[in-house]
């Protein structure tokens, strides 16, 4: 095990902020993890699992150990009737994985194509996007508890998902409400994901986005490559390529509100963007409620709010001149007041502040 001291982060992390890690351990196998646990100076110590960075705002040097990730290998597991399982090591890169098994013949993630990020990252905020989450693909996890060194296997219930949610983005301490949770925020490491790819695979369209890109071609039913192609496109045009322009993905999580709390806001704000959901209750487009207070375009220092697409926050000042974390929780601030005072809805951020 190598523990290396002061290590940059700004090419680890996707809004490419620049800090460092005081201690940084690269984690391959699960026998790093027992290294570390064993390693007198490190056992004890507070620790942070980095994997692609790409859903962080670093305010500054990381304090806590960093476990960089970098568990490798993806192979088909096994199948039964229903699905080809399918495991990849929590390093993996996501896009890297999603082409990878549409090029193998198992299809299914195809919707999931282009998110930023790492394989063992993805299950922590069931990463989703048109409408597909990981979920829906989720078979199981292994993970390592970061103070017992012992593996475990987590399904999906026991990951307790919810939207760009789980287990992981928890802590076990009680709530306001003294309610004892049940988390594993900064006490477990993901070391492998296990996807579930249906063999009776069907096309999820539906999203305007799709249909629009199925109207314009002749194909009345796609295949996974198709759709996989059409999802490259799609988030091409609108979001951001984090080599070019830093950023982390959409800043916050759509708001869901109550049929009574929409029906009030649709009164004052009749184009507002409403998706209804099928507990009965309405999931609101954080994007279009930003985009209406006018922040689309706008900056303070070097954050910025992308010109194409208003949830996400980007790094105006490159490599050269890096939005620091603290421009970026700034603006984030001063967004959340607007919406606050316009609609009277609190925008909750998608990334963790580190
Ligand atoms: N909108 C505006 N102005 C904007 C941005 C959006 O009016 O500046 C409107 C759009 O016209 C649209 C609606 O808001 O009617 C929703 O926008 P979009 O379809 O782009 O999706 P989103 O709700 O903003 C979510 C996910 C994305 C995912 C897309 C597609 C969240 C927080 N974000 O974005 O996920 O790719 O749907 O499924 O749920 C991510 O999590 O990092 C991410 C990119």
């Amino acid at each position: 095990m190598l523990v290396e001291k002061n290590v940059p982060l700004q090419t680890s992390n996707t809004f490419g902020i620049v800090a460092k890690a005081l201690t940084l351990v690269r984690v391959g196998s699960q026998a790093d993890i027992a290294a570390v646990l064993q390693n007198p100076a490190l056992r004890a110590a507070a620790k942070f699992v980095l994997g692609g960075g790409s859903n962080i705002v670093l305010t500054g040097d990381v304090k806590a150990l960093v476990l960089k990730v970098e568990i490798t290998g993806r192979r088909l597991v096994s199948e039964n009737a229903k699905a080809w399982i399918v495991e990849a090591g929590a390093g993996e890169n996501w896009h890297d994985l999603v082409t990878w098994t549409l090029q193998n013949g198992y299809p299914g993630l195809e919707n999931l194509a282009l998110i930023p990020g790492t394989v063992g990252a993805s299950p922590v905020q069931n990463i989703g996007a048109y409408g597909v989450e990981l979920q829906d693909r989720f078979d199981s996890l292994d993970a390592v508890d970061l103070t017992t060194g012992r593996s475990f296997t987590l399904n999906a219930a026991q990951c307790a998902f919810g939207y760009r949610d789980s287990v992981f983005k928890h802590t076990s301490k009680p709530d306001a409400a003294g309610h004892s949770g049940f988390g594993l925020a900064g006490k477990a490491l993901i070391t492998k994901v296990r996807f579930a790819l249906p063999k009776a695979w069907k096309p999820v369209l539906g999203y305007a986005d799709i249909e629009k890109k199925r109207l314009q071609s002749s194909i009345d039913v796609p295949d996974a490559l198709q759709i996989y192609e059409w999802i490259c496109e799609i988030r091409k045009a609108k979001l951001p390529d984090p080599k070019l322009i830093g950023n982390a993905g959409s800043f916050f999580k759509n708001p869901t509100v109550s049929p009574e709390q929409c029906a009030d806001i649709i009164q004052r704000e009749p184009k507002i963007v409403h998706y209804q959901l099928a507990d009965g209750s309405v999931k609101l487009a954080a994007g279009w409620l930003i985009d209406a207070c006018g922040w689309r375009g706008k900056s303070i220092g070097n954050a910025g709010v992308y010109e194409k697409q208003a949830l996400v926050l980007v790094n105006r000042g490159g490599a050269g001149h890096p939005v620091t974390g603290g421009e970026v929780m700034t603006l984030a601030k001063a967004i959340q007041t607007s919406v606050y005072e316009r609609f009277g809805l609190r925008l909750e951020p998608e990334p963790v502040v580190v």
